[in-house]
Protein backbone atom coordinates (compact mmCIF):
# COMPACT_ATOMS: atom_id res chain seq x y z
CA UNK A 1 0.00 0.00 0.00
CA UNK A 2 1.33 3.28 -0.85
CA UNK A 3 1.59 5.28 2.30
CA UNK A 4 0.56 9.18 2.18
CA UNK A 5 3.56 11.39 2.73
CA UNK A 6 3.51 13.72 5.86
CA UNK A 7 5.16 16.45 6.89
CA UNK A 8 5.82 17.59 10.84
CA UNK A 9 6.76 21.54 10.98
CA UNK A 10 7.49 22.34 14.58
CA UNK A 11 8.60 18.78 15.53
CA UNK A 12 11.53 19.85 18.18
CA UNK A 13 8.53 21.04 20.33
CA UNK A 14 6.22 18.83 22.63
CA UNK A 15 3.50 18.99 20.29
CA UNK A 16 5.44 18.00 17.43
CA UNK A 17 7.73 15.48 18.45
CA UNK A 18 3.94 13.96 19.64
CA UNK A 19 3.13 13.86 16.19
CA UNK A 20 6.37 12.40 14.92
CA UNK A 21 5.47 9.63 17.01
CA UNK A 22 1.97 8.94 15.72
CA UNK A 23 3.04 9.19 12.13
CA UNK A 24 5.51 7.04 12.59
CA UNK A 25 3.43 4.13 13.92
CA UNK A 26 0.23 5.27 11.29
CA UNK A 27 -0.69 2.50 8.97
CA UNK A 28 -1.27 4.66 6.12
CA UNK A 29 1.11 7.52 6.76
CA UNK A 30 4.96 8.08 6.49
CA UNK A 31 6.91 11.05 7.94
CA UNK A 32 8.55 12.50 5.17
CA UNK A 33 9.91 16.04 6.53
CA UNK A 34 10.58 17.00 10.24
CA UNK A 35 11.57 20.66 10.84
CA UNK A 36 12.97 22.84 13.93
CA UNK A 37 14.38 26.41 14.22
CA UNK A 38 17.04 26.47 17.20
CA UNK A 39 17.39 22.46 17.12
CA UNK A 40 17.61 21.65 13.41
CA UNK A 41 20.15 19.12 12.79
CA UNK A 42 19.43 17.51 15.98
CA UNK A 43 18.55 13.85 15.74
CA UNK A 44 15.34 12.89 17.59
CA UNK A 45 13.95 9.09 17.89
CA UNK A 46 10.07 8.33 16.86
CA UNK A 47 8.68 4.99 17.07
CA UNK A 48 12.25 3.50 17.41
CA UNK A 49 13.51 5.72 13.69
CA UNK A 50 15.66 8.02 13.86
CA UNK A 51 14.77 11.55 12.17
CA UNK A 52 17.26 14.06 11.39
CA UNK A 53 15.29 17.36 12.41
CA UNK A 54 15.95 20.13 9.34
CA UNK A 55 15.68 23.75 9.27
CA UNK A 56 12.14 24.81 8.29
CA UNK A 57 13.35 26.88 5.23
CA UNK A 58 14.72 23.72 3.66
CA UNK A 59 11.56 21.81 4.04
CA UNK A 60 10.02 20.53 0.83
CA UNK A 61 6.57 21.58 1.05
CA UNK A 62 5.68 20.41 -2.33
CA UNK A 63 6.95 16.70 -1.29
CA UNK A 64 3.97 16.16 1.52
CA UNK A 65 0.40 15.19 1.17
CA UNK A 66 -0.11 16.81 4.09
CA UNK A 67 1.73 19.02 6.61
CA UNK A 68 0.88 19.47 10.37
CA UNK A 69 2.28 23.15 11.44
CA UNK A 70 2.93 22.64 14.91
CA UNK A 71 5.11 26.32 15.16
CA UNK A 72 3.94 28.90 17.49
CA UNK A 73 1.08 31.44 17.11
CA UNK A 74 2.05 33.86 14.97
CA UNK A 75 4.76 32.18 13.22
CA UNK A 76 2.13 29.52 12.29
CA UNK A 77 -0.12 30.91 9.25
CA UNK A 78 2.94 32.19 6.89
CA UNK A 79 3.97 28.46 6.98
CA UNK A 80 0.14 27.09 6.77
CA UNK A 81 -0.13 29.43 3.41
CA UNK A 82 3.03 28.50 2.00
CA UNK A 83 2.02 24.67 2.55
CA UNK A 84 -1.41 24.72 1.23
CA UNK A 85 -0.18 27.00 -2.10
CA UNK A 86 2.22 24.04 -2.65
CA UNK A 87 -0.18 21.48 -2.76
CA UNK A 88 -0.21 20.03 0.44
CA UNK A 89 -3.19 19.83 3.06
CA UNK A 90 -2.65 21.16 6.34
CA UNK A 91 -3.44 20.78 9.57
CA UNK A 92 -2.20 23.98 12.17
CA UNK A 93 -1.61 23.26 15.61
CA UNK A 94 -1.84 26.53 16.49
CA UNK A 95 -4.19 29.21 17.37
CA UNK A 96 -3.48 31.52 14.37
CA UNK A 97 -6.51 30.00 12.17
CA UNK A 98 -8.66 29.54 15.02
CA UNK A 99 -11.95 31.20 16.14
CA UNK A 100 -11.38 34.22 17.84
CA UNK A 101 -8.37 34.76 16.61
CA UNK A 102 -6.77 36.99 14.33
CA UNK A 103 -9.74 38.08 11.87
CA UNK A 104 -11.28 38.43 8.11
CA UNK A 105 -12.32 35.94 5.60
CA UNK A 106 -9.31 33.10 6.52
CA UNK A 107 -10.59 32.67 9.76
CA UNK A 108 -13.58 31.70 8.64
CA UNK A 109 -13.03 30.12 5.88
CA UNK A 110 -11.06 27.27 7.59
CA UNK A 111 -12.64 24.75 9.19
CA UNK A 112 -12.26 24.51 13.06
CA UNK A 113 -11.37 21.14 13.96
CA UNK A 114 -13.19 20.03 17.26
CA UNK A 115 -13.60 16.80 15.65
CA UNK A 116 -16.84 15.32 16.86
CA UNK A 117 -19.22 18.48 16.60
CA UNK A 118 -17.63 19.70 13.42
CA UNK A 119 -17.05 16.33 11.33
CA UNK A 120 -18.84 17.56 8.32
CA UNK A 121 -16.93 20.42 7.53
CA UNK A 122 -13.66 18.75 8.22
CA UNK A 123 -13.98 15.88 5.22
CA UNK A 124 -12.21 16.84 2.48
CA UNK A 125 -11.18 20.09 4.06
CA UNK A 126 -7.85 21.49 2.56
CA UNK A 127 -6.70 23.41 5.76
CA UNK A 128 -8.03 22.72 9.59
CA UNK A 129 -7.38 24.90 12.35
CA UNK A 130 -6.52 22.56 15.66
CA UNK A 131 -8.21 23.56 18.70
CA UNK A 132 -6.68 24.79 21.72
CA UNK A 133 -5.89 21.89 24.53
CA UNK A 134 -8.12 23.19 26.73
CA UNK A 135 -10.59 24.46 24.40
CA UNK A 136 -11.28 20.79 23.50
CA UNK A 137 -11.52 19.46 27.20
CA UNK A 138 -14.32 22.54 27.75
CA UNK A 139 -16.24 22.81 24.70
CA UNK A 140 -16.73 18.95 24.33
CA UNK A 141 -18.36 18.80 27.49
CA UNK A 142 -20.72 21.91 27.02
CA UNK A 143 -21.92 21.13 23.83
CA UNK A 144 -25.02 19.16 24.36
CA UNK A 145 -25.88 21.55 26.88
CA UNK A 146 -25.46 24.22 23.86
CA UNK A 147 -27.23 21.97 21.32
CA UNK A 148 -30.27 22.09 23.76
CA UNK A 149 -30.25 25.36 24.87
CA UNK A 150 -30.23 24.60 28.91
CA UNK A 151 -27.53 26.93 29.62
CA UNK A 152 -29.06 29.98 31.12
CA UNK A 153 -29.38 32.75 28.93
CA UNK A 154 -26.68 35.58 29.95
CA UNK A 155 -25.16 33.44 32.83
CA UNK A 156 -21.79 32.88 33.64
CA UNK A 157 -19.63 29.44 32.72
CA UNK A 158 -17.22 28.98 35.33
CA UNK A 159 -14.30 26.88 34.49
CA UNK A 160 -11.10 25.62 36.49
CA UNK A 161 -8.81 23.81 34.99
CA UNK A 162 -5.16 22.26 35.62
CA UNK A 163 -2.82 21.53 32.89
CA UNK A 164 0.91 19.73 33.11
CA UNK A 165 4.09 21.57 32.23
CA UNK A 166 3.91 20.83 28.96
CA UNK A 167 0.94 22.99 27.81
CA UNK A 168 3.48 25.89 27.76
CA UNK A 169 6.23 24.57 25.36
CA UNK A 170 9.48 23.33 25.36
CA UNK A 171 10.58 27.42 25.64
CA UNK A 172 12.91 27.18 29.07
CA UNK A 173 10.78 29.41 31.56
CA UNK A 174 11.98 29.76 35.08
CA UNK A 175 8.89 29.52 36.66
CA UNK A 176 8.62 25.79 34.49
CA UNK A 177 12.10 25.04 35.86
CA UNK A 178 11.19 21.40 38.11
CA UNK A 179 12.30 22.83 41.69
CA UNK A 180 9.42 25.48 40.97
CA UNK A 181 6.82 23.04 39.59
CA UNK A 182 7.26 19.83 41.91
CA UNK A 183 5.26 19.68 44.89
CA UNK A 184 3.42 23.07 44.01
CA UNK A 185 0.34 24.06 42.65
CA UNK A 186 -0.75 27.47 41.45
CA UNK A 187 -2.87 29.29 39.38
CA UNK A 188 -1.98 31.88 36.36
CA UNK A 189 -3.89 33.90 33.96
CA UNK A 190 -5.86 34.90 37.02
CA UNK A 191 -8.44 37.47 36.29
CA UNK A 192 -9.97 35.97 33.34
CA UNK A 193 -7.19 36.39 31.26
CA UNK A 194 -5.97 33.12 29.25
CA UNK A 195 -5.32 33.25 25.41
CA UNK A 196 -7.34 30.84 24.94
CA UNK A 197 -10.81 32.26 26.25
CA UNK A 198 -11.52 34.25 23.11
CA UNK A 199 -11.89 30.81 21.24
CA UNK A 200 -13.63 29.11 23.64
CA UNK A 201 -16.19 32.53 23.54
CA UNK A 202 -16.37 32.25 19.96
CA UNK A 203 -17.01 28.44 19.56
CA UNK A 204 -19.84 28.79 22.29
CA UNK A 205 -21.24 31.44 20.67
CA UNK A 206 -21.13 29.71 17.04
CA UNK A 207 -23.27 27.04 19.18
CA UNK A 208 -26.19 28.77 20.23
CA UNK A 209 -24.74 30.17 23.67
CA UNK A 210 -25.14 33.87 25.16
CA UNK A 211 -22.27 32.93 28.03
CA UNK A 212 -19.97 34.66 29.61
CA UNK A 213 -16.82 32.30 30.72
CA UNK A 214 -14.54 32.64 34.21
CA UNK A 215 -11.73 30.77 33.11
CA UNK A 216 -9.04 30.04 35.84
CA UNK A 217 -6.61 27.40 34.50
CA UNK A 218 -3.81 26.08 37.25
CA UNK A 219 -0.30 24.43 36.73
CA UNK A 220 -0.11 21.03 37.85
CA UNK A 221 3.62 19.55 38.74
CA UNK A 222 3.05 16.42 36.28
CA UNK A 223 4.28 16.47 32.42
CA UNK A 224 1.10 16.04 30.80
CA UNK A 225 -3.05 16.14 31.27
CA UNK A 226 -5.57 18.57 32.09
CA UNK A 227 -8.59 18.19 34.19
CA UNK A 228 -11.46 21.13 34.29
CA UNK A 229 -14.06 21.14 36.54
CA UNK A 230 -17.29 22.97 34.59
CA UNK A 231 -20.03 24.88 36.84
CA UNK A 232 -22.65 25.76 34.50
CA UNK A 233 -26.36 27.34 35.48
CA UNK A 234 -28.92 25.43 33.49
CA UNK A 235 -32.80 25.93 32.63
CA UNK A 236 -34.07 23.48 34.69
CA UNK A 237 -33.29 20.32 37.26
CA UNK A 238 -32.64 17.33 34.72
CA UNK A 239 -33.63 14.11 36.05
CA UNK A 240 -30.49 12.14 34.40
CA UNK A 241 -28.42 15.04 33.33
CA UNK A 242 -25.38 12.45 32.13
CA UNK A 243 -28.25 10.77 29.53
CA UNK A 244 -27.48 14.31 27.51
CA UNK A 245 -24.06 13.16 26.90
CA UNK A 246 -24.30 9.29 26.58
CA UNK A 247 -27.19 10.06 23.61
CA UNK A 248 -24.75 12.98 22.04
CA UNK A 249 -21.38 10.95 22.45
CA UNK A 250 -22.74 7.11 22.75
CA UNK A 251 -21.08 6.10 19.50
CA UNK A 252 -18.20 8.07 19.50
CA UNK A 253 -14.55 6.30 20.10
CA UNK A 254 -12.95 9.20 21.53
CA UNK A 255 -15.61 10.53 24.22
CA UNK A 256 -15.94 8.64 27.37
CA UNK A 257 -19.23 9.86 29.24
CA UNK A 258 -17.85 8.45 32.66
CA UNK A 259 -20.27 7.49 36.30
CA UNK A 260 -17.68 8.88 38.13
CA UNK A 261 -15.20 12.25 37.72
CA UNK A 262 -12.17 10.95 35.19
CA UNK A 263 -8.57 11.41 36.66
CA UNK A 264 -5.59 12.23 34.40
CA UNK A 265 -4.84 8.38 34.97
CA UNK A 266 -7.82 7.61 32.60
CA UNK A 267 -6.27 9.57 29.81
CA UNK A 268 -2.72 9.97 29.96
CA UNK A 269 -0.84 9.15 26.27
CA UNK A 270 -4.69 8.57 25.05
CA UNK A 271 -6.41 10.28 22.34
CA UNK A 272 -9.93 10.67 24.80
CA UNK A 273 -12.10 13.28 26.49
CA UNK A 274 -13.34 11.62 29.60
CA UNK A 275 -16.29 13.16 31.49
CA UNK A 276 -18.45 13.11 34.50
CA UNK A 277 -22.02 15.20 34.68
CA UNK A 278 -23.99 15.46 38.55
CA UNK A 279 -25.84 17.95 39.64
CA UNK A 280 -24.86 20.33 42.47
CA UNK A 281 -26.35 19.90 45.91
CA UNK A 282 -26.94 22.67 47.97
CA UNK A 283 -27.37 25.27 45.61
CA UNK A 284 -30.96 27.47 45.09
CA UNK A 285 -30.51 27.81 40.57
CA UNK A 286 -30.28 24.42 39.09
CA UNK A 287 -25.92 23.87 38.29
CA UNK A 288 -24.40 21.23 36.76
CA UNK A 289 -21.19 20.39 37.50
CA UNK A 290 -18.79 18.51 34.81
CA UNK A 291 -15.36 17.36 34.84
CA UNK A 292 -13.62 16.51 31.94
CA UNK A 293 -9.80 15.55 31.33
CA UNK A 294 -7.45 14.88 28.77
CA UNK A 295 -4.29 14.31 27.85
CA UNK A 296 -3.18 18.01 25.85
CA UNK A 297 -0.33 16.54 23.61
CA UNK A 298 -3.08 13.55 22.79
CA UNK A 299 -6.80 14.65 22.09
CA UNK A 300 -5.74 18.42 22.86
CA UNK A 301 -3.07 18.64 19.78
CA UNK A 302 -1.72 15.71 18.19
CA UNK A 303 -3.98 12.91 18.64
CA UNK A 304 -6.72 15.21 17.49
CA UNK A 305 -4.65 16.75 14.64
CA UNK A 306 -4.12 12.60 13.41
CA UNK A 307 -8.22 12.67 13.84
CA UNK A 308 -8.65 15.24 11.74
CA UNK A 309 -5.92 14.37 8.99
CA UNK A 310 -7.85 11.23 9.02
CA UNK A 311 -11.02 12.82 7.78
CA UNK A 312 -9.43 15.02 5.46
CA UNK A 313 -7.58 11.84 3.63
CA UNK A 314 -10.30 10.19 3.60
CA UNK A 315 -9.09 7.47 5.62
CA UNK A 316 -10.66 6.04 8.89
CA UNK A 317 -11.18 8.09 11.44
CA UNK A 318 -9.45 6.07 14.14
CA UNK A 319 -6.22 4.69 11.96
CA UNK A 320 -3.12 5.23 13.99
CA UNK A 321 -4.25 6.33 17.39
CA UNK A 322 -4.51 4.39 20.53
CA UNK A 323 -8.19 3.45 22.03
N1 LIG B 1 1.84 21.95 24.14
C1 LIG B 1 0.52 21.73 24.09
O1 LIG B 1 -0.08 21.11 24.98
C2 LIG B 1 -0.27 22.24 22.90
C3 LIG B 1 -1.62 21.88 22.82
C4 LIG B 1 -2.39 22.35 21.74
C5 LIG B 1 -1.82 23.18 20.79
N2 LIG B 1 -0.50 23.53 20.92
C6 LIG B 1 0.05 24.42 19.90
O2 LIG B 1 0.99 23.71 19.11
C7 LIG B 1 2.05 24.60 18.71
C8 LIG B 1 3.36 24.02 19.23
O3 LIG B 1 3.27 23.95 20.65
P1 LIG B 1 4.41 23.26 21.52
O4 LIG B 1 3.92 23.23 22.91
O5 LIG B 1 4.87 22.01 20.87
O6 LIG B 1 5.56 24.37 21.40
P2 LIG B 1 7.14 24.20 21.59
O7 LIG B 1 7.41 22.98 22.41
O8 LIG B 1 7.64 25.51 22.08
O9 LIG B 1 7.66 23.96 20.09
C9 LIG B 1 7.65 24.97 19.12
C10 LIG B 1 8.26 24.47 17.83
O10 LIG B 1 8.30 25.53 16.87
C11 LIG B 1 9.66 25.77 16.48
N3 LIG B 1 9.84 27.21 16.29
C12 LIG B 1 9.81 28.18 17.24
N4 LIG B 1 9.96 29.40 16.68
C13 LIG B 1 10.07 29.19 15.33
C14 LIG B 1 10.26 30.03 14.22
N5 LIG B 1 10.33 31.37 14.35
N6 LIG B 1 10.34 29.48 12.98
C15 LIG B 1 10.25 28.14 12.81
N7 LIG B 1 10.10 27.28 13.86
C16 LIG B 1 10.00 27.80 15.09
C17 LIG B 1 10.51 25.22 17.60
O11 LIG B 1 11.79 24.88 17.09
P3 LIG B 1 13.13 24.88 18.00
O12 LIG B 1 12.77 24.21 19.30
O13 LIG B 1 14.08 24.07 17.19
O14 LIG B 1 13.55 26.29 18.19
C18 LIG B 1 9.70 23.98 18.00
O15 LIG B 1 9.93 22.94 17.08
C19 LIG B 1 1.74 25.97 19.32
O16 LIG B 1 1.11 26.79 18.39
C20 LIG B 1 0.80 25.60 20.48
O17 LIG B 1 -0.07 26.62 20.85
C21 LIG B 1 0.28 23.06 21.94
Amino acid sequence: MNKITVGVLGASGYAGRELCELVARHPAMELGFASANSRAGERVRAAGQSITLIPTDDAQLDSADLVFSALPHGTSATWVEAAASAGAKVVDLSADLRPGNGSGQRVEAVPYGLTELMRPELLDADIVANPGCYPTAILIALAPLLARSLVVKGATINVSAASGTTGAGFTPKPELMFAEVAEDFRAYSVGNEHRHLNEMRAVVSNLGGDNDILFTPHLLPVARGILATITVPVTERLTNPIQLWQEMYGHEPFIEVSDTPPSLRDVVRRNVVRLSVVHAANVRQPTLVIVAAIDNLMKGAAGQAIQNANLMLGIPEIAGLPS
